[in-house]
């Protein structure tokens, strides 16, 4: 359970608000995140990361959980967001959000929503293909502006988490490889490009990350190829991307502070800008799941229960894979709780299995503590607030449930649940099998 997350009565409760009312309100399956939540880990990670050095930026990784929004919410509190996509680029304008806050990240950024991108006049775009220079810079001269850039390179360094999530080692499909022989023309070419504005570098480790050593091997890195760069070219890199990767809790993880990361990192490199004259940079850092991860919570209707005598109790809820596949593909575990007999102790072992037609891969949380759910009953998972939503799917034809924003007691949808109708809006029947 969360800071947010208390047991009053019988039920649950997540940030003022009454879980099982707010089944009966908005309906099940539903995200719920909690702003008080989300404002107050943004308030921790401004006060180490921007506090000190005004200059710094934070941006939010929207891939974590994209919608209006959420966008918003981030402009309201200050800070930039990252997008990946032309879809990620279109919602955030959509929201109404000033470009000058926007990071355009992602490896095989394709040329219209580069231009788009570009149009609108993004922030940052990183670099993280070989061609992309070439790319944008013919982009830059087609629409007559220029556009500011970081290059995004591999630092080589290892880290311990799943592997589908890692993204700093050297063979990895992020990023420009650090070899001098090609990083070096590379960045020349960057410095003397008439259409770009070059900045600096850009490294993203790695994702549910508990240990600050890899982002410090990482910035030693960043720091020598800064270095380097002064020396050969005479440029001073005015900035520096650290990326993502903060780890949260979902079982027993202990979730660091943010200063944990943050301050040595900080800290490494005002001492290499003490020690080489070199003025310091303006920090980014790109966290998704850590600012949104433990802010959300998934409520869900108990259906069928089963036993298999002497080997599993199972409780199927109204939801499963394609709202949160991460436990399919990651092998990812949560906590969860009977929301309305919360009060009653998680004396048996069950399985929550979603409505499927897949086995094993359609498991919500496998055998954890729960009091024995009932049909009816309101199951709440929490943790579900990063990459639950945003991976969502229609698999079986089942529609993407809706969201909720709660706050000391009030509640407001966020995204509306998606209607069949939705579902099938760009299905067109051949006219050859009409
Ligand atoms: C470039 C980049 N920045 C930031 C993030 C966000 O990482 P996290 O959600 O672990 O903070 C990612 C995640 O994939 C990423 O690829």
């Amino acid at each position: 359970m969360n800071m947010v997350s208390e047991i009053k009565g019988k039920h649950l409760w997540f940030d003022g608000c009454d879980t099982v009312e707010l089944a009966k309100e908005f309906g099940t399956p539903l995200y719920v995140y909690s702003k008080t939540d989300i404002v107050s880990r943004i308030a921790e990670l401004k006060e180490c990361w921007i506090k000190p050095y005004p200059k710094n930026r934070i941006a939010y990784a929207a891939k974590a959980f994209c919608c209006m929004g959420m966008y918003k919410l981030c402009e309201n509190e200050g800070i930039s967001m990252d997008v990946v996509s032309g879809g990620e680029l279109y919602t955030a304008m959509k929201a109404g959000i000033n470009p000058a806050k926007l990071e355009f990240n992602g490896n095989n950024k394709l040329p219209k929503e580069l231009e788009a991108a570009i149009d609108y006049g993004v922030e940052r775009i990183v670099i993280d293909g070989v061609q992309e220079l070439e790319l944008i810079e013919s982009i830059c001269k087609k629409l007559g502006k220029k556009t500011d850039i970081l290059i995004r390179v591999t630092p080589c360094v290892e880290v311990d988490t799943h592997d589908f999530i890692v993204t700093g080692r050297k063979d990895s499909k992020f990023g420009l490889n650090i070899e001098p022989e090609f990083i070096f023309p590379y960045v020349k070419r960057a410095i003397d490009s008439e259409y770009v504005n070059f900045h600096g570098f850009h490294f993203h480790l790695g994702s549910q990350l508990f240990d600050v050593k890899p982002f410090l091997d990482a910035t030693a890195v960043m720091l020598q190829l800064m270095k380097d760069t002064r020396e050969k070219f005479g440029f001073v890199c005015d900035e520096l991307n650290i990326g993502g990767g903060p780890g949260v809790t979902y079982i027993n993880e202990e979730r660091p502070p943010y200063r944990y990361f943050y301050d040595p990192v900080l800290e490494k490199v005002e001492a290499f800008c003490k020690a080489e004259d070199y003025p310091m940079p303006a920090m980014i850092c790109e966290p998704g799941r850590s600012i949104v991860a433990e802010a959300g919570l998934q409520l869900y209707t108990v259906g069928m229960t089963k036993e298999v005598i002497g080997i599993r109790k199972y409780a199927a809820i109204d939801g499963g894979m394609p709202d949160n596949i991460r436990p399919a593909l990651y092998g990812a575990k949560y906590k969860g709780i009977v929301a309305n007999r919360a009060d009653e102790p998680a004396d048996e072992t069950v399985t929550i299995c979603g409505k499927c037609c897949e086995g094993d891969s359609d498991m919500i949380i496998k055998d954890a503590p729960f009091a024995m759910p009932k049909t009816g009953d309101i199951i709440a998972v929490f943790s579900t607030g990063a990459y639950g939503y945003s991976m969502a799917n229609n698999y079986n034809r089942n529609p993407i449930p809706g969201v909720i924003l709660v706050e000391k007691g009030k509640a407001e949808w966020m995204v509306k649940p998606q209607t069949y109708e939705q579902m099938i809006c760009c299905d067109v029947i051949p006219e050859s099998l009409k």
